[in-house]
């Protein structure tokens, strides 16, 4: 028997979302994923190995609805965003990623329409080909904004990514609510990065009801290993949602980690404000050499623009002869950028002096 001839149809075409590179020896310095540089306070890591207890926990189902989990974000969390209240808007997922692939399971049919940003976050093309919709990809202008084009497009699906990875700039509340009013399908906006700026399109979600913002504990609470993200829409799309995803999508440790996450929300909020004067150091550092710019970032990560493309990539291999990654994409207008996602002070005083050595050589 053939095996493949068997594998769906979309399959044919289809790539998986290639992680970035994660070394397993010491020594590296890794800028190239956008993790938080800081474990979790350590109060989470001990009532962590509290909550497991003595494994009774282990051995029951998880609450399939993670209903504890909701009242918290929206109680505690979400508390002062102005935003929807009530338990049946909010989905808890595995991650923003299961979030993205639910929203695909609820709204696509083989053949719809799917509208991105480019450049964006990878994995909503990565979606689409494996669920067979058909990709409208917009570009931004060169300053990143959204262009007009975009306000009278038609589609299922639109995604936004707010701060948008890679570049790290919010886009304005009144663009994304003027994309709601034109577009014939669904918004969802991609929050992954909020909590590294003032900006959030949460308060949208109290008047529009064809948008979904979608935001995770993986960035802002460094424990993307736990897999816990949530979303908020009008309660008809979360129904859905809930009908469609696995019975148990998140696990008990899951949970409690974003319980855990909540209840410490105010230290570990301090402790991000190191991360957002690092992003205005290596902003201002980086700035200071000629041939390179860099726009000011809303997330916890930076996106380099080098006036040459070779320089571009001199710096990107002599960073990994010096054991520090950082992201390049190979692709169309981003191959002058390196994206460097922020790190400790220590780890950023190790990259601003390899990258000052670099600069001695080709700038
Ligand atoms: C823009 C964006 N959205 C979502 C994710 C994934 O988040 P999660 O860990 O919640 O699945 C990432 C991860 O890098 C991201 O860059």
């Amino acid at each position: 028997m053939d095996i493949p001839d068997l594998f769906k149809n979309s399959l044919k075409k289809y790539s998986p979302y290639e992680p970035g590179e994660q070394p397993d020896e010491d020594g590296w310095i890794l800028l190239n994923t956008n993790e938080n540089p800081y474990p979790p306070v350590p109060e989470i890591v001990e009532d962590i190995k509290d909550a497991i207890g003595n494994g009774e926990v282990l051995r029951k189902y998880p609450d399939s609805l993670a209903l504890e989990v909701r009242k918290a974000v929206l109680n505690q969390l979400l508390r002062d965003k102005d935003t929807l209240t009530n338990r049946n808007s909010i989905f808890i997922g595995n991650g923003s990623d299961e979030i993205f692939d639910i929203i695909f399971k609820v709204f696509i049919n083989p053949g719809d329409e799917i509208v991105v940003f480019y450049p964006t976050y990878g994995f909503y093309k990565v979606l689409a080909n494996l669920y067979d919709a058909k990709i409208n990809e917009i570009k931004l202008n060169d300053d990143f904004t959204v262009p007009e084009s975009a306000f009278n497009v038609k589609g299922k699906l639109m995604f936004i990514n707010s701060p948008n990875n890679p570049n790290g700039k919010s886009f304005q509340n009144s663009t994304i609510l003027k994309l709601c009013e034109h577009f014939s399908g669904i918004v969802v906006v991609d929050e992954a990065y909020a909590d590294f700026s003032d900006f959030t399109c949460l308060s949208l979600l109290k008047t529009i009801n064809n948008l979904i913002v979608c935001r995770t504990f993986s960035k802002t609470f460094s424990v993307a290993s736990m897999r816990i993200g949530y979303a908020l829409a009008d309660s008809i799309i979360i129904k859905e949602m809930n009908r469609v995803k696995l019975p148990y999508n998140t696990s008990y440790l899951a949970q409690i980690t974003a319980l855990l996450c909540i209840k410490y929300r105010r230290k570990i909020f301090e402790q991000n404000k190191e991360i957002i004067s690092e992003r205005k150091r290596l902003t201002e550092e980086l700035n200071k050499y000629n041939g390179i710019s860099v726009v000011p970032s809303d997330a916890n990560f930076i996106f380099i623009k080098f006036d040459d493309k070779s320089t571009t990539l001199k710096f990107l291999w002599d960073l990994k002869d010096m054991k520090i990654l950082v992201r390049h994409f190979s692709q169309p207008g981003l191959y002058n950028y390196i994206r460097l996602t922020i790190g400790t002070e220590e780890q950023n005083n190790k990259f601003l002096a390899a990258f000052n050595g670099i600069a001695n050589k080709y700038l």
